[in-house]
């Protein structure tokens, strides 16, 4: 199964991702964490990305477009996969539509995680991430063992983008330039649009039930 999380920031996509990975077998790409990795191994897209994400703005879409014409083109997703927050403007979208054909994949399904912005500043404010992906919350989902990854014993961190500064900037880029793909999607109706406000685990049956749907 092939399949799209939109939110915005701050909507789960990354907490409920990890949680369909597990449970239908298909392989997690954000974005998001493949641009910080670049930015932490100083490579030449990462040096090139860092100034955008800091600032809260999206990386260019020709960088992305590339980004996920090599990781779909890659064996280990042949079994399915959820992609996390791409695609994140029309154009990029556009591209994806014109890559999958050629590498025989199309998507099932785009689960849209919908939340309100007044929730969205505590969640990214509280938020604290590993390296290996996994996110927590001081007061909503904490670690077991303060400052340390559940899974991989990992240093947990704060975002550089999870500034009060930053954070509105985001909200704002997502209104104006993701945004519009839920109506692009509702248009090809394959969109199930998910309440996002509640339990962790309330949230991910919601998920499932749609996913179930489509296997
Ligand atoms: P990215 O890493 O994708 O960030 P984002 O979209 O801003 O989303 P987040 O990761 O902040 O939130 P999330 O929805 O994953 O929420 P999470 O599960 O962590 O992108 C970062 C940057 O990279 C972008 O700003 C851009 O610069 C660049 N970029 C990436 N992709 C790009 C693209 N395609 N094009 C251009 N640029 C791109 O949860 C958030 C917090 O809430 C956590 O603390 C969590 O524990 C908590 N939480 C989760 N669920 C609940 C719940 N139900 N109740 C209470 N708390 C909850
Ligand atoms: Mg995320």
């Amino acid at each position: 199964m092939d399949i799209i999380l939109l939110g915005p920031p701050g909507s789960g996509k990354g907490t409920q991702a990890k949680m369909v990975a597990d449970k239908y077998h298909v392989k997690h790409i954000s974005t998001g964490d493949i641009l910080r990795e670049n930015v932490r191994n100083g490579t030449p897209l990462g040096k090139e990305a860092d100034s955008y994400m800091k600032k809260g703005q999206l990386v260019p879409d020709q960088l992305l477009v590339n980004i996920i014409k090599d990781r779909l083109a890659q064996p280990d997703v042949k079994g399915g996969w959820m992609l996390d927050g791409y695609p994140r403007t029309i154009p990029q979208a556009e591209a994806l539509e014109k890559i999958l054909p050629s590498l025989g994949q199309k998507i099932d399904v785009v689960l849209n995680i919908d939340v309100p912005d007044k929730d969205l500043v505590d969640r990214l404010s509280g938020r604290r991430m590993c390296k290996c992906g996994v996110s927590y919350h001081l007061q909503f989902n904490p670690p077991k063992v303060p400052g340390k990854c559940d899974v991989c014993n990992g240093e947990l961190y704060h975002r550089s983008d999870d500034q009060a500064e930053a954070i509105m900037k985001r909200l704002d880029a997502y209104h104006k330039q993701t945004q519009p793909l839920i109506d692009y999607y509702n248009k090809k109706g394959i969109t199930a649009t998910i309440n996002g406000s509640g339990d962790i685990k309330k949230i991910f049956a919601e998920v499932s039930k749609a996913l179930d749907k489509k296997v």
